[in-house]
């Protein structure tokens, strides 16, 4: 699987969004892989137009529709077209009391839920509300413009991926070629996270299709 996170960068917003879930849904057919996009809330519906199998929310909230001024329910990006949610990255962490209530309203709704982890300890943590995914990242190496998780701790992937046998496990942070897909997939990671790489680049299709050829055995 092949995540892209629009963050809330300007350039990924908007009609850059559509874009890039157009990338996205290309490259996925291309080379036979699941390709996800996490839009800003506002662009999710026009995304889910797009990339109706892809189309997962940047985050949700465990309260319930009605009194609850900023805070989004899950019902509301399933609403909006959303299949899937990530949860707990490290620029929105959450308790693991609120994880735990957000994993099960989410799962209840029948969408599917990725749980960010910072640390190896963290994963194995994480794993026990038996989320669909497991997202390994070092958060000192998001955005990082001079290496990648596979480039500076390729170990902890596969400890990762050995101390949690039974859930996939996607890698991010900093990851911007191909061979950065290639070692992760090598070292048993199932899916790949981005964001940096994709949304500033002058060529955001390119990147896409770079990293995509990456899941080519
Ligand atoms: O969710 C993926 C993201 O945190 C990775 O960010 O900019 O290092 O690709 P980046």
């Amino acid at each position: 699987m092949l995540l892209v996170n629009h963050k809330t960068y300007k350039a990924s917003s908007g009609g850059e969004a559509v874009k890039l879930a157009g990338y996205l849904l290309e490259a996925g057919g291309k080379y036979n892989i699941r390709t996800v996009a996490c839009p800003q809330f506002a662009d999710l519906k026009e995304v889910a137009k797009i990339l109706p199998e892809g189309a997962w929310a940047q985050h949700v909230d465990f309260v319930e529709r009605g009194r609850a001024t900023g805070w989004t329910p899950p019902e509301i990006v399933k609403d909006a077209g959303a299949v899937g949610v990530i949860l707990n990255h490290s620029e929105h962490k959450l308790s693991y009391e609120d994880l735990g209530k957000t994993v099960e309203k989410v799962r209840n709704l029948g969408l599917e839920v990725l749980i960010f982890a910072d640390s190896l300890e963290e994963s194995i943590e994480v794993a026990k509300f038996k989320p669909n995914w497991i997202g390994y990242e070092p958060p000192e190496l998001v955005a990082s413009k001079d290496t990648s998780v596979a480039k500076a701790k390729p170990e902890i992937i596969e400890k990762v991926v050995n101390a949690i046998p039974n859930t996939p496990i996607l890698v991010g942070a900093g990851i911007k070629d191909v061979e950065d897909v290639r070692v992760s997939l090598k070292l048993g990671a199932k899916g790949i996270g981005v964001a940096s790489a994709v949304v500033l680049a002058l060529d955001p299709n390119e990147v896409i299709e770079n990293l995509a050829s990456g899941f080519r055995l």
